[in-house]
């Protein structure tokens, strides 16, 4: 049976993800707001939720309703067969978010009572077809009902991730700003990153750039590493254990030894020890060199490959501005450093780009948390 899927994602990867969705086997694909719907097999859903790497979330659709008045979405949503997907004993978490773009004038009904709507119905649901009380406690919620309100229809779906994607499952503390994993991965997207030639990050912080790039150069699954029930849909009625244990026997199966170099380092020697740590736990310490080491006065690590810089700026590093000084010195440091490398420098879009003194070869914008971001690709001849 075929599933109808929509992943959710940050700013400016939407057309990274569909890429993605479609290696794997998903089709149908097509964009939307931050979000990719797709139409993927049981396997390739499995899938989804294993190997892709930029994915925030991903939902299962259950029905697309009008939502036009509160007793509508009631009537609607209490058809929808809510007890042959998850038992009524488990807590089930249900929220509605209005998916309006910003900017956008919707007209909905308040989120809120959209979600009520849509609790009473659940409630309806399993009361009718089995004179049962659903436990609709979010506490330690195992199930996840989500409704996305949207030119006044409601899709109703439910979090098959449960957690977030990018929590791969080894982060420790120890760095104000780290990049989420999604982002880091859709740098080395942007770079064009295969896992073949080496890979350094010189300004690595707590290693999510190198990580990440260490995994896809040893074919390593990003959520390999979730626990056991760690997913929603291993919670749901029609969950397939066997199905899923041979497809995470055979992601375990596919890693290999990287071929090319993994480097890493930075300045500040807790945050490459925080960098290592963190390495170590994803099961990538092994293929990966760190250093502590000061990039402006240090030479490349190999003849050539994929460098991926996440410069110093920002609330969480103590308000650095990004200075014309200092992306001119690092635009000269490229310059005459890293001959053979393609360098992808992730900056604020604020900040006085033009300063580095080299034309770009690719750019891409992001948004890093709250701060809109550019990566900006440099071949270096
Ligand atoms: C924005 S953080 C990088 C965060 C990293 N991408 C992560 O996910 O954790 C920038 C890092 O650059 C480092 N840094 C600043 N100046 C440096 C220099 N001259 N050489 C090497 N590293 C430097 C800082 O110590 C900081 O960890």
């Amino acid at each position: 049976m075929d599933f109808q899927l929509l992943a959710t994602c940050a700013d400016g990867l939407t057309d990274l993800l569909a890429a993605e969705i479609k290696g794997i086997g998903g089709t149908d694909v097509r964009t939307g707001y931050r979000v990719v719907y797709f139409t993927a097999s049981e396997e390739v859903t499995y899938a989804a939720h294993l190997r892709l790497r930029m994915a925030g979330r991903i939902f299962r659709i259950l029905k697309d309703l009008p939502a036009g008045a509160p007793n509508i979405v009631f009537s609607k949503a209490k058809q929808i067969r809510f007890d042959k997907l998850f038992a009524a004993d488990l807590p089930v978490a249900i929220a509605v978010i209005s998916a309006s773009g910003a900017g956008e004038d919707s007209g909905e009904l308040p989120a809120h009572l959209v979600g009520s709507k849509l609790r009473e119905a659940i409630n309806d649901s399993f009361q009718f077809h089995q004179k049962v009380v659903p436990n609709q406690s979010s506490r330690d919620a195992k199930v996840s009902v989500r409704g996305f309100l949207h030119h006044r229809r409601l899709m109703v779906s439910l979090d098959t991730s449960l957690e977030g994607l990018h929590k791969r499952g080894v982060r420790v503390p120890g760095h104000p700003a780290p990049l989420k994993e999604t982002l880091a991965a859709a740098l080395l997207a942007v770079c064009g990153y295969d896992g073949t030639t080496a890979f350094y990050d010189p300004m690595c912080g707590s290693g999510t750039i190198a990580i990440e790039a260490a995994q896809i150069a040893t074919g390593t699954a990003p959520l390999l590493l979730r626990p056991k029930g760690g997913f929603g849909f291993e919670h749901l009625l029609d969950f397939n254990e066997p199905l899923w244990e041979k497809l995470r026997a055979t992601a375990k199966a596919a890693r290999h030894d990287p071929t090319a170099k993994i480097f890493m380092s930075d300045i500040d020697p807790e945050y490459v020890e925080n960098a290592r740590q963190i390495a170590g736990y994803a099961g990538m310490g092994g293929f990966i060199r760190s250093e502590v080491k000061d990039f402006f006065k240090t030479a490349k690590p190999a003849d050539a490959g994929t460098m991926i810089m996440n410069i110093p700026y920002g609330q969480r590093l103590a308000d650095q501005d990004v200075t014309p000084e200092f992306l001119a010195a690092l635009g000269d440091h490229l310059k005459q450093a890293y001959q053979g490398w393609r360098c992808g420098v992730l900056a604020p879009v604020s900040s006085p780009l033009k300063s580095i003194g080299l034309k770009p070869n690719r750019q891409a914008a992001f948004q890093n948390g709250l701060i809109p971001v550019k990566l900006l690709v440099f071949d270096i001849y």
